[in-house]
């Protein structure tokens, strides 16, 4: 059997789970082959997602807005899965995946892949250093293992039975954050600046921006769409890059501080 690690994972903590389930199957199925499909960036997307049947594919995707990002959406329909064996899994910064997890099963599912386990785990929120500060950590690492040795478990039983993840069909709305005034504000036109004494013109930013959108001859500018998912700012070497948008400032501290108290990993199967 082919285990594929498969995920989306601007700032690397969709990816560190993702392949700890990953692995964890691959260590427990004997003659097992592991591989990486990371299609964070744009030119990995250049290829449909594709799998063949006998492939355990572990699906990672970020929780943006409690749903499954809306610009990989076009990339996922190239999603293709054979009869494959599909787990889904939704990573959220402390806050929810409300829907996420459901919306991306039924991905799998109409792709053609047998979703028999899925989860919710958490990782650190795109826009801050403080919300889930460092996760996953140990115990959400330790959390991923069991899921994977359960999944394994389950296939070494010929159990290929689809699994039911919660959702609500009649709230799939996509999160919206509110201005001090509790009005709905639309962040989606916000783009970072560069603190041109500290940037260092690596150019960093624009070969890990996901959707290509930094200009490689000026940094500074980001003529293209930005989907906010931090992985300029956080992989800055000299943390030139920041967004100074008020409205975008005050849902990040908002969420900071409402989202306290600790979230723990979900998984079914
Ligand atoms: C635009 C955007 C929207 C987000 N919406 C949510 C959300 O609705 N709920 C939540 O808990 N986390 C939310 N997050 C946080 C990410 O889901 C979380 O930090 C995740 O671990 C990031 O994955 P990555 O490290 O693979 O990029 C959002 C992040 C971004 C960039």
């Amino acid at each position: 059997m082919n285990i594929i690690g498969a995920y989306f994972s601007p700032t690397g903590t969709t990816k560190k789970i993702t392949w700890t389930v990953a692995e964890a199957i691959h260590q427990s199925l004997k003659e097992s082959i592991i591989s990486r499909r990371d299609f964070t960036l744009p030119q990995a997307r250049q290829a449909p997602l594709e799998f063949l049947v006998g492939d355990i594919v572990v699906l990672g995707m970020p929780v943006y807005a409690g749903r499954v990002p809306n610009l990989l959406l076009p990339y996922l329909s190239s999603l293709a899965g054979s009869g494959a064996i599909g787990l889904p899994i939704a990573v959220y910064g402390n806050r929810h995946f409300d829907y996420a997890l459901i919306e991306l099963s039924d991905m799998m599912k109409q792709a053609g892949l047998r979703v028999i386990g899925g989860g919710a785990f958490i990782g650190e929120h795109s826009f801050s250093k403080v919300l889930a500060k460092d996760r996953p950590d140990d115990n959400d690492l330790a959390i991923a293992r069991r899921f994977g040795e359960a999944i394994a478990e389950k296939i070494r039983r010929n159990d290929l039975s689809h699994v039911k993840l919660p959702g609500d069909e009649n709230d799939q709305a996509y999160y919206q954050p509110k201005a001090q005034a509790g009005d709905p504000i639309d962040i989606r036109p916000v783009k970072p600046v560069t603190d041109k004494v500290r940037c260092i013109d690596c150019r960093l930013c624009a070969k890990r921006c996901p959707l290509g959108s930094i200009d490689f001859e000026d940094v500074s500018k980001t003529p293209g769409i930005c989907m906010k998912c931090g992985s300029c700012i956080k992989g800055c070497p000299t943390q030139a890059k920041f967004f100074n948008d008020p409205g975008y400032l005050y849902h990040k501290t908002n969420l900071e501080e409402t989202y306290t108290a600790r979230k723990e990993p979900v998984y079914f199967l």
